[in-house]
């Protein structure tokens, strides 16, 4: 999908909306071959790819940087780009700068964690035809609050407040918006309620996609196995693998052979 239109219409259809994350250019021209829908340039690339202990260390220029190297990798898939810790909470004008950096990047969306507070740059941003999605449930970028990535929404007042952010969400023009690590029937009940997908990750079956973090699903960290992660490849003990053969190799003198030498 290249379409931001095509959000709501596969919702509509019923049709369920993938999308991985990806954070360069090699990675991004592979998920550009599939059938994947769409991908997020996330802010969890400071933990991912920069070995930081939490999302808050992403900056707009790092997010740039990354967003660029994966747009140049991406013909036929709809772009999306994190806006990072802080950059939408020092008022309008800041916040559109950020957007703009992102969108001249290469992005063909942005994303905002949260709603309350920040209602102003969300309806700016949409009103200059930048289109928003939505992040609510566990947002990473205020886990210190939170305490920790943990579940919310647990209780009847938070999940009914987390509603509440939802249709303001939608209210205020998001295409489509993230639920992050909410019980399943909350997700479901949110799902229902919006015009507008959700796409879930640790959110259960009844979010309208699902979204999951490439080296996640790739099986890249084994350290990280969440009970809402599911890994369709073994790609750490791939790679473990054909280093492990390439050092043997190397070292009894078997690479580089006869074939793979000029003459
Ligand atoms: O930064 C990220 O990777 C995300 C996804 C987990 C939705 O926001």
């Amino acid at each position: 999908m290249n379409n931001v239109l095509e959000f709501e219409k596969m919702k509509k259809e019923g049709r369920k909306i993938s999308m991985v994350t990806a954070y360069d250019y090699w990675t991004s021209k592979i998920v550009n071959q599939t059938d994947v829908d769409c991908v997020l340039v996330g802010d969890s690339l400071a933990m991912v790819m920069h070995g930081f202990p939490s999302t808050l260390q992403a900056t707009t220029e790092l997010m740039a940087i990354h967003t660029a190297a994966v747009s140049r990798g991406l013909t036929k898939k709809f772009l999306v780009s994190d806006m990072p810790f802080m950059s939408f909470r020092k008022g309008v004008k800041a916040a559109m700068e950020a957007v703009e950096t992102l969108m001249r990047a290469g992005a063909h969306a942005v994303k905002i964690e949260g709603v309350r507070g920040h209602e102003k740059v969300i309806q700016n941003t949409v009103g200059t035809g930048v289109p928003v999605m939505g992040h609510i449930g566990l947002t990473p970028q205020s886990t210190f609050q939170m305490g920790g990535f943990r579940v919310q929404a647990r209780d009847k007042a938070a999940a009914e407040e987390l509603l509440s952010q939802a249709v303001r969400l939608q209210e205020l023009g998001c295409f489509a918006l993230v639920l992050e690590c909410v019980p399943g029937s909350v997700a479901k009940k949110i799902s229902e309620t919006l015009e507008i997908p959700t796409i879930g990750i640790g959110a259960g079956p009844d979010t309208d996609g699902q979204v999951l973090v490439l080296q996640d699903l790739l099986g890249g960290n084994s350290e990280f196995l969440p009970k809402f992660l599911r890994t369709y490849s073994d790609s750490e003990g791939a790679f473990k693998e054909a280093l492990k053969r390439f050092d043997a190799d190397v070292k009894s003198r078997r690479f580089p052979s006869e074939k793979e030498t000029y003459l």
